[in-house]
């Protein structure tokens, strides 16, 4: 199997309303569609088909304790979806909804514990790309849909990665071309006290902070402790070579170190290039932290073409505004742990 290709816009680029429909029959029919959203592309199935969702699992290769984002047109659907929804949902889903924010909240029944890996909890999201809109007002049905990526490999920022990573396994891509977010949704639980962060992401802590408040932190995962966000495990986003997380002070070392053999890829900020016949890529990405994560994953794709044997991530700064970049980063060099 080939997943097809539906271009999701027409020559003067209008949505191409057949591709939308014609994704739409794929998912009723309980099928797996790759979509476009602002953050990265998604894999989708129907999240009311317990065997469609079961499939995403095995398409990626996902372990079964780890849920997934159900994506919903708007705050109507989520509450449909949602078993209670608290004052701190209603402000962040009117501040926020359309775009790159998750809200936790506790399930209906009617939500299948193949989508919430058991739990009692879901994460429901409400898109801002506009075929992603399009599709979800055409289907009337709520769409689970992860990363399109094999589990732990690098997100999709773009249809030609989803084709590389899972096109053997999958019915269809929905292409809207590159992904203006790049970086996965800001995760919050709104389920206790005091919302908390699960995962950093395209939406700015500062931002959600100015509507609900300081946000509670999830601890860091450790093995086999309970994790608050099952997704979470430390080595994630990560190119499929020895990934290394590096000071900007050392980076002239770290290479140094290199075999002489290695096929050297880097991610910096501004650093410029070094004559060294070792690099095969290098991507500098600038100072600013939007721009940074929009451009990120393309980048480590790049590597991977390039054939890099050995990735080298320049540390970003330890401020506000790049607590996502940071984070992905961490996680594409952390120890596997599969
Ligand atoms: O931007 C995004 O969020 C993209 C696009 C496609 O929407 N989706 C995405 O999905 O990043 P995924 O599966 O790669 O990451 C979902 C994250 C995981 O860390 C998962 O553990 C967490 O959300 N999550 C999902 N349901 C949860 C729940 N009920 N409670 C806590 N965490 C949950
Ligand atoms: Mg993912």
């Amino acid at each position: 199997m080939k997943a097809r290709l539906l271009r999701a816009r027409t020559g003067s680029g209008a949505i191409d309303m057949a591709s939308v429909d014609e994704a739409a029959g794929l998912l009723r029919d309980g099928r797996l569609v790759a979509i476009p959203t602002e953050t990265v592309y998604g894999l989708a199935a129907n999240a009311l088909d317990r065997a469609a969702v079961a499939r995403i699992y095995a398409a990626k290769g996902r372990p079964s304790f780890n849920p997934l984002i159900v994506h919903v047109p708007d705050q109507s659907a989520a509450r449909r979806l949602a078993a209670e929804w608290p004052d701190a949902a209603e402000a962040l889903a009117q501040a926020f909804w359309p775009g790159p924010l998750t809200i936790v909240v506790r399930k209906q029944p009617s939500v299948p514990p193949e989508v919430t890996a058991g739990g009692d909890t879901v994460a429901l999201r409400a898109p801002a790309q506009p075929v992603a809109r399009a599709l979800l007002d055409a289907l009337e049905l709520p769409l689970a849909a992860p990363s399109a990526n094999r589990s732990n490999a690098v997100s999709p920022t773009s249809a030609a990665h989803v084709m590389q990573g899972l096109g053997a396994r999958i019915d269809a891509v929905l292409d809207d071309g590159p992904c203006a977010v790049g970086i996965e949704s800001t995760v919050v639980d709104v389920t206790g006290d005091v919302p908390r962060l699960l995962r950093p992401g395209g939406l700015p802590i500062e931002a959600i902070e100015r509507v609900v408040g300081p946000l509670a932190r999830a601890e860091e995962p450790t093995g086999g402790a309970r994790r608050a966000s099952p997704g979470m495990l430390t080595r994630h986003y990560a190119p499929d070579v020895p990934t290394e997380l590096v000071d900007p002070s050392a980076f002239v070392a770290a290479m140094s170190r290199m075999p002489a053999s290695a096929r050297v890829g880097a991610v910096v900020r501004t650093a410029p290039r070094p004559s060294d016949p070792r690099v095969v890529g290098w991507e500098r990405l600038g100072d600013n932290p939007a721009e940074f994560g929009r451009r990120l994953y393309a980048s480590l794709h790049r590597l991977q073409d390039q054939g890099a044997t050995h990735v080298l991530l320049e540390r970003v700064p330890d401020a506000a505004g790049w607590e996502a970049v940071a984070d992905r980063l961490r996680r594409a060099a952390g120890p596997i742990r599969r």
